[in-house]
């Protein structure tokens, strides 16, 4: 095991700059995840740090020492890439044991740590079949098993389940936490899966065009994104953002005017002081927003719309909202849907789960430890 950590690292291609500055720290025996649109430079990172590509400034550190100069052998790593990469004309075994072969270990100890490694990934009984007699899972865990054998300081994973289908991903998910918690050796993980990402990291790093933009641990990220990016970011469906205009703070709230017209109020903790000149966001999970059809009973702050979609999947769905200027909410219901497209509908929104930001997008309240919204909605629509 050991800590991994970039110091001002920088990467650039030709002249495009790729990794701008970067610092992270990755804690040793701790699950890293890097999400980030496609083309953020995540793998970019990962090569840096097993050595595939040389930065073109900045230090990485594996276990406190500079590792520059040291080739990507020499660095105790162990990648597994989206594409399994297993040699096809060897067996399960010979794939798993060529690393340790290459290293001139014992015969003996070769056999024990890859039977040992296919046991925890319970492919004991594949070990004699070749790459092409195996399904996408079973290779998977052949890569999987070819970097535990070689007791890494640490893994580094590059999309791993993409490949396989989500009842299949969904299982490896489960054994790779398994894994995680029976190996104790520090990870670093690139996925798109937000599910993944919130259940294997213990922190989450996102990316954006080569910058960190912000990292915590997943609730963190959930609970108190640092701007749009990241609360569009994390979360399985994207946080809603509308635009809204500040209309007058009351004794304990301050009421927000939507492009509907409709206003919310929202109850502030910590004394922001709002501008009538400035523009704002406000931000709404889908999973905290009500919807009830026909004549509402919400107490606070209601929305009425028309339904333009919805999508049932069973025991739960989404419902898709046009608001009366044109503006469109998701919303996510927890039971099964009996809305329709053109039905109309009064939204509940909770104010307590609500998000400020500015026109710029940062989050009005900058890194916050407890959501910043208190727990009472405005109650009193005569205030607005
Ligand atoms: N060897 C290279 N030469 C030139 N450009 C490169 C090279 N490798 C990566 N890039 C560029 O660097 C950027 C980041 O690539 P990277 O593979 O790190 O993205 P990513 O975040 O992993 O994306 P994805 O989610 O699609 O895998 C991309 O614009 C890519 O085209
Ligand atoms: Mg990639």
């Amino acid at each position: 095991m050991a800590s991994i950590v970039l110091k001002n690292v920088s990467k650039s291609f030709r002249e495009s700059e790729i990794i701008k500055d970067i610092n992270l720290n990755i804690e040793d025996g701790k699950c890293t995840v890097l999400v980030g649109p496609s083309g953020c430079g995540k793998s970019t990172i990962l090569r840096l740090i097993c050595g595939l590509e040389e930065a073109s400034s900045g230090d990485i550190l594996i276990g406190n020492q500079c590792v520059n100069d040291v080739p990507p052998a020499g660095r105790g790593l162990a990648i597994v890439f989206q594409s399994y990469a297993l040699y096809p004309h060897m067996t399960v075994f010979e794939n798993m044991a060529f690393a340790l072969k290459v290293r001139k270990l014992k015969k003996d100890v070769i056999e024990e740590r890859v039977l040992e490694a296919a046991k925890i990934l319970k492919i004991e009984h594949l070990v004699d079949r070749k790459p092409k007699e195996l399904s996408g899972g079973q290779r998977q865990r052949v890569a999987i098993g070819r970097a535990i054998v070689r007791n890494p300081y640490a893994f580094l994973f590059d999309e791993p389940l993409s490949n396989l289908d989500s009842g299949l991903r969904c299982q490896m998910r489960y054994e790779l936490a398994k894994l995680k918690e029976q190996l104790q050796t520090t990870m670093v993980y690139v996925t798109h899966d937000q599910a993944e990402a919130m259940t294997l990291a213990d922190k989450i790093v996102v990316m954006r065009d080569g910058v960190i933009e912000q990292e915590g641990s997943p609730l963190e990220l959930y609970n108190s994104p640092v701007n749009t990016f990241v609360a569009k970011f994390i979360g399985s469906s994207e946080m809603n953002i509308i635009g809204v205009k500040f209309i007058k703070n009351n004794d304990d709230s301050s009421v927000f005017e939507l492009p509907s017209r409709e206003k919310v109020s929202l109850r502030l903790e910590n004394g922001v002081k709002f501008s009538q000149s400035k523009k704002y966001q406000l931000g709404i999970r889908p999973e905290d927003i009500e919807i009830q059809s026909g004549n509402a009973v919400f107490m606070g702050n209601k929305l009425n719309g028309t339904v333009s979609l919805s999508e049932n999947l069973g025991g739960e769905g989404y419902i898709h909202v046009t608001l009366t200027d044109g503006s469109a909410l998701s919303i996510k219901a927890q039971k099964s849907i009996s809305e329709q497209p053109g039905d109309s509908v009064c939204l509940g929104i909770k104010a307590h789960k609500c998000y400020l930001f500015d026109e710029q997008g940062r989050s009005i309240f900058g890194t916050y430890k407890e959501h910043p919204l208190s727990t009472d909605i405005a109650e009193n629509a005569a205030n607005l």
